[in-house]
């Protein structure tokens, strides 16, 4: 359980410290003195250093909507924001969280595409998180950043669309782009990013090898709509996805976990394949020879969500393509765990204990 604090009396004060590095997209409201829920890391390190604060709840700039936040997805990457291992615009304190669902209860001036009361998901990357961080009661983000929740998606569903599926977009869509029927190596798939990579292979007819450390988990990951399973603790993975592939190997290598084991993978590439980086999530050094790229004339790429967002064309195509498929009813977010706000520092530690299969999410 968190502590809940109030360190700051802005009605008295009307600003401090943690006022002005919100800078414009979020300026207190100074007229009728309203407070919300926000957490903030005042010092990195553990679970526990997450603290429930009281801050003014913000006023949207003019390209800006308020959402009064509804559900709140967990990220991989804010495990490493809490404990001061993500390269961030500013020193703490924090605030924390790359993506919420909500209704939207005040818009800027500016704002002509959405209304008030309608319920919408955050794409990561297009807000600051050090300043607006989700794990909070109300955000102002920008309206070219949201996408809108069909009335079959819920809350708690809506907050695991903009990270998981926006990075399966990129990384199959924009960055690999396969042909239908090819053969598409997925680590780590139980994550939040690896069933929307599964589901986008289904709506296009990739044929998807998920593999996890957990054999718990294989079962799952079949019926979550994987072609084929992989235990990927299990030794000799090359071999194995080379007697899947009948030899040929897989045609794209999409990986979040890198290190020493990442030349393996290499190694049941097919010839002008494609192996996308995503994440390094073994710390250990990433190493490969890079003839196994070159005899196979093949490439290795990147992709990060917070880059490819700042491109206006990258974030309308995958907006798009999102909000097509929850529309259609083909992307529906797998639901891990949900955790009261206030038990957030539980929440993390469900992630680190790599228990889940899909989103934990947190409910204010
Ligand atoms: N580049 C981008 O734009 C972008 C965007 C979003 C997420 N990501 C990355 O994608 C990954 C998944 O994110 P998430 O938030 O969905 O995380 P998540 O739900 O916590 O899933 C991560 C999964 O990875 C596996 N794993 C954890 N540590 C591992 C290790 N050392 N070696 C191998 N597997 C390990 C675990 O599954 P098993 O034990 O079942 O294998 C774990 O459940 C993270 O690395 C995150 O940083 C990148």
């Amino acid at each position: 359980m968190l502590i809940l604090r109030h360190t700051r009396d802005w009605n008295r004060t009307g600003q401090t410290d943690m006022m002005e590095s919100f800078g414009n997209c979020s300026r207190p409201d100074p007229g009728n003195g309203q407070i919300m829920r926000a957490v903030i890391i005042h010092q990195f390190g553990g679970p526990e250093s997450m603290i429930i604060d009281t801050v003014p709840i913000p006023l949207p700039a003019p390209d800006e909507v308020r959402l009064r936040v509804a559900a709140i997805g967990l990220n991989r990457a804010e495990l490493m924001v809490r404990s001061g291992n993500y390269p961030l615009p500013k020193p703490p304190p924090v605030r924390i969280g790359f993506e919420a669902s909500g209704r939207i209860d005040a818009i800027g001036a500016e704002v002509k595409l959405f209304e008030v009361g309608e319920r919408v998901a955050v794409i990561p990357g297009t807000f600051n998180a050090t300043l607006q961080g989700t794990y909070a009661d109300f955000i102002c983000v920008p309206a070219e950043g949201l996408i809108r929740l069909p009335i079959h998606l819920d809350d708690t569903a809506g907050a695991a669309i903009g990270m998981g599926y926006f990075t399966a977009w990129g990384l199959l869509k924009l960055t690999a782009d396969p042909a239908p029927g090819d053969p598409i190596f997925i680590n780590a798939a139980a994550s939040s990013v690896g069933i929307p990579l599964l589901q986008i292979c289904r709506k296009e007819g990739y044929r998807s090898i998920a593999a996890t450390r957990n054999p718990d988990k294989l079962d799952q990951l079949k019926l979550l709509g994987a072609d084929e399973v992989l235990d990927s603790g299990a030794g000799n993975i090359t071999r194995r996805l080379l007697n899947l592939t009948e030899g040929k190997g897989v045609q794209v290598i999409l990986d979040p976990v890198g290190g020493s084991r990442f030349e393996e993978l290499l190694k049941a590439l097919g010839p002008r394949g494609k192996a996308v980086i995503y994440s390094s999530l073994d710390s250990s050094p990433l190493s490969f020879s890079p003839r196994l790229l070159m005899s196979r004339n093949a490439s290795l790429s990147g992709f990060l969500i917070f880059s490819a967002v700042t491109d206006p064309s990258v974030l309308t195509e995958g907006k798009n393509y999102i909000q097509n498929g929850i529309d259609s009813g083909e992307f529906l977010p797998e639901i891990a765990r949900t955790f009261p706000l206030d038990e957030v520092a539980d929440a993390h530690r469900f992630m680190e204990s790599n228990r889940q299969i899909g989103k934990i999410v947190l409910i204010p």
